[in-house]
């Protein structure tokens, strides 16, 4: 079972220190909403947030939705071997049902993160498919070392131990019912914090150059899934 943690997500709602600006007033008004239901993004909203701390870490749902997409509905999550959880920058933690589709459509997922984000769960009647959790990180990371003893958890950081894709896929578990818990950071700029870090037994380095957080999710999902077979698997 592979457990990606999406980390310090870039995702959430306008806060009202900038709620007043022009900009964010009317891209709101287009779409029908109040500033306080819209996301942050950078990509309209650039101006008002040189006024918010850490902004450069901020504002980016495009990387949630570009690394969700990678790793939901692969044959790895359809044979019920893969959990995603998003840890977002407030501290709290999303339960994604692995059974969830989400929209295609980028302007589509931001209207369900924005429901996520301000009814705390989606649907809000019923079974659900993204819920804020009450738990924080380290209680996560501790439930899921606590469920298996073998569990390892991995972080995927620049500046790590220095693996290439054979070292990776040696590391991991080919038995499928061993845990593994990956975390990947889904902001722009930036490091994550040394509580955040601390929480991981192994940092690795898997190029020398940054990559993208959905490519990241890409080689560790699909490495993974030839690590145990998955295909194969499907097939028999
Ligand atoms: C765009 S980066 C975030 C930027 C930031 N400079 C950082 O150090 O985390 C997104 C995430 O992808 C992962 N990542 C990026 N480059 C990596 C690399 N070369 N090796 C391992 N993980 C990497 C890390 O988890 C990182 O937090």
């Amino acid at each position: 079972m592979l457990t990606v943690i999406l980390l310090d997500c870039a995702l959430e709602i306008v806060p009202s220190e900038i709620s007043s600006f022009k900009d964010i007033q009317k891209q709101a008004g287009r779409k029908g909403k109040k500033p306080n239901e819209i996301l942050l993004d950078q990509t309209y909203h650039g101006r008002a947030m040189t006024k918010l701390d850490k902004s450069d870490r901020r504002g980016r749902p495009d990387i949630i939705f570009h690394s969700l997409v990678t790793l939901l509905e692969t044959p790895l999550c359809k044979e019920g071997l893969l959990r995603v959880y998003l840890h977002l920058q407030d501290k709290r933690v999303v339960e994604i049902n692995p059974e969830v589709r989400l929209p295609r459509n980028y302007d589509r997922f931001v209207g369900l993160m924005e429901q996520l984000l301000i009814e705390k769960r989606v649907p809000v009647e019923g079974e659900p498919l993204l819920e804020i959790t009450r738990r924080t990180l380290t209680d996560l990371l501790s439930k899921l070392k606590e469920e298996h003893s073998g569990t390892t958890t991995i972080l995927a950081i620049e500046g790590g131990k220095r693996t290439g894709v054979q070292d990776f896929r040696d590391l991991l578990p080919d038995d499928a019912s061993v845990p593994v818990v990956v975390g990947i950071g889904a902001f722009p700029h930036g490091d994550l914090s040394e509580d955040i870090k601390q929480l991981f037994d192994l940092h690795l380095e898997l190029d020398r150059e940054v990559m993208m957080a959905w490519h990241v999710c890409a080689e560790v999902l699909w490495i993974y899934s030839e690590r145990i077979d998955v295909i194969r698997r499907r097939y028999s």
